[in-house]
């Protein structure tokens, strides 16, 4: 196992009727920015149980953070948490809000020039609003995460961010308020944690008996609860265990003290950039090709999992975990090629040069640049 540090300061207020604790959760005579994204939070319910909660409190509202958060939205309310001189910062909605809302935590205290630059460069991030959420999309783990990934659209750039001051303070994990998800989202969310614990997972052994076992829990959480949530949306077990498991996928958990490689996001993300696919779709159709691509480099780890998850043994057993992955996402409705999604190789120079130019080399051994992101791309294509 490699060296680490775990410290995780978040939070967690899990279950039935947990948006009534706001009361106590939030700073009392706070002024407080609530942000949301395009409504769903006002047909569930959620919304209603939130100013519920603070009707004691002064509460202005940022609505309509879209999913991937805009960089031209979250300035707007950049702009409101100066002028009225906002000191907490509530994300009510999915991981876009959240990450949109801790963006904006960062840019209002930003005094070096352009905010842009917290996503571009390696710049001092010194202060930001201190910001809690109420979650109601189980998938990227930013409810326990100090990450954020923000898009801008004049640039087609879709960048992230992480610093340890934008820990939400709390998160309120109520499963019932994902009881209103569409299949589409429900399933974006399973695959989305579900490739969150692969690129912590599928790199080679160190010997962290921990971090793999957990993580083949999770996996094995996903695959036995993902279809049953598609089938039973309103069954609470179901939306809880996933819920819970979504948020362990990406906490720090299993990624501490083993290699990882986050190469299927990095390429999903610019995918997303230029083509507006949802984040969990880039993955279904990115992972098989960087599986592919790396399996010498992953074999032992491919057939650790094949033969833990997938119940596999046999010389093949790399190339059946492939198989099998991908099959687990389409039983879940997700499209694993490019072309299936109209998509062609008429981007993929300019999507493999962006990673020499900012001079990112992927994967765990860091061996996979400009020449193997477009060898990779061409795996995904059919
Ligand atoms: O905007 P509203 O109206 O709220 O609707 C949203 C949105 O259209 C809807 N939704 C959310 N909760 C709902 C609901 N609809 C019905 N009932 C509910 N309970 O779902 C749509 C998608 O929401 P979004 O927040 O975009 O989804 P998700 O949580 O998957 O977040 C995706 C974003 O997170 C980033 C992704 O790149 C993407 O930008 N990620 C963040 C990470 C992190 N911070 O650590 C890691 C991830 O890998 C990921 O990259
Ligand atoms: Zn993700």
């Amino acid at each position: 196992m490699l060296n680490f540090i775990y410290h995780n300061p978040v939070k967690i207020v899990f279950g039935k009727g947990s948006i009534s604790e706001l009361t106590n959760l939030v700073p009392k005579n706070s002024k407080i920015l609530m942000t949301y994204g395009g409504g769903s939070i006002k047909k569930n319910g959620v919304y209603e149980q939130v100013k519920n909660a603070l009707k004691n409190f002064n509460v202005i509202e940022f609505g309509g953070i879209e999913p991937n958060p805009k960089y031209e939205t979250l300035m707007k309310a950049v702009e409101t948490c100066k002028k009225e001189n906002i000191d907490f910062l509530l994300s009510v909605g999915g991981g876009s809000v959240l990450d949109g809302t801790k963006f904006i935590a960062v840019a209002a205290k930003y005094e070096n020039g352009d905010p842009w630059d917290i996503l571009t460069k390696d710049v001092e991030i010194k202060d930001a609003i201190p910001l809690g959420d109420v979650l109601t999309l189980p998938a990227t783990g930013s409810e326990m995460n100090m990450w954020a990934v923000i898009s801008r659209e004049s640039t087609k750039e879709k960048l992230s961010f992480g610093h340890p001051l934008v820990y939400p303070k709390f998160s309120i994990l109520d499963p019932e308020t994902t009881f209103s998800l569409s299949e589409w989202q429900t399933a974006n969310g399973i695959v989305d944690a579900f490739v969150h614990i692969v690129e912590q997972y599928m790199t080679y052994p160190v010997n962290a008996e921990v971090q793999d076992r957990f993580a083949e829990a999770l996996m094995t959480i996903l695959i036995q609860e993902g279809p049953k949530a598609l089938k039973n949306p309103n069954d609470y077990d179901i939306r809880a265990n996933i819920m819970w498991t979504a948020t362990q996928a990406l906490n720090g958990n299993i990624g501490c003290g083993v290699p990882q490689d986050w190469a299927t996001h990095s390429i999903g993300h610019e995918l997303t950039a230029f083509y507006g696919l949802d984040h969990a779709r880039t993955l279904a159709i990115v992972l098989p090709g960087v599986l592919k691509h790396q399996k010498s480099n992953k074999e032992a780890k491919l057939k650790q999992y094949a033969k833990r998850i997938w119940n596999y043994e046999g010389k093949d057993a790399a190339d059946k975990a492939i198989e099998f992955t991908e099959q687990f996402f389409r039983s879940l409705g997700m499209k694993t090629k490019l072309k299936e999604n109209g998509i062609g190789t008429e981007k993929f120079d300019e999507i493999a040069e962006r990673f020499e130019k900012r001079g990112q080399m992927l994967g765990e051994h860091q061996n996979i640049g400009k020449k193997e992101v477009k060898e990779i791309l061409h795996l995904c294509l059919e």
